[in-house]
């Protein structure tokens, strides 16, 4: 059965989205202590407060971030702060992905690709 070391922190990228938020919860119930939530939205979005509320009322440490991943310098200043506040990191969860199609792509057309951005 996985289990998370209790003296380590753990970075779930998109961690406030519909699987993050879930695999939050999984975490929590194999002993994690230690969440680092990232999301561009950080404690903006909708759902930060509500899950940092459940967590945090079973002793668990939800650090939620405004980081974009596909930004170095962004992650960079996040991960900083993580040393020297949290436990170490010991795992990385990657739950987030944006996908943009055009409707040229949907019909064919390959010459688009430049409005791809993936994370
Ligand atoms: N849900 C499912 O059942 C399921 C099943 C199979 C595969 N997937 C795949 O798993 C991924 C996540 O699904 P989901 O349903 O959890 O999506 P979601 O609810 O849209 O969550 C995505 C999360 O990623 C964050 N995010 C996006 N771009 C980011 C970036 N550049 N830096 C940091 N955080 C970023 C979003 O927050 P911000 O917008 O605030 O950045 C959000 O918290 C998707 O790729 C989806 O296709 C999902």
């Amino acid at each position: 059965m996985t289990t998370f070391a209790e003296d380590a922190s753990y970075v779930l990228v998109g961690g406030l989205g519909g699987l993050g938020r879930a695999i939050c919860r999984w975490m929590a119930s194999r002993n994690c202590k230690y969440i680092i939530a990232l999301s561009r939205s950080g404690m903006e979005s909708p759902h930060a407060s509500s899950l940092k509320e459940e967590l945090e009322g079973n002793r668990i440490k939800l650090a939620v971030f405004a980081c974009d991943v596909g930004h170095r310098e962004q992650l960079q200043s996040v991960l900083s702060l993580c040393a020297e506040s949290l436990p170490p990191i010991k795992g990385v969860i990657q739950s987030a992905m944006v996908i943009r199609v055009s409707s040229k792509d949907i019909i064919g057309g390959g010459e688009d690709a430049d409005k791809h951005r993936t994370t």
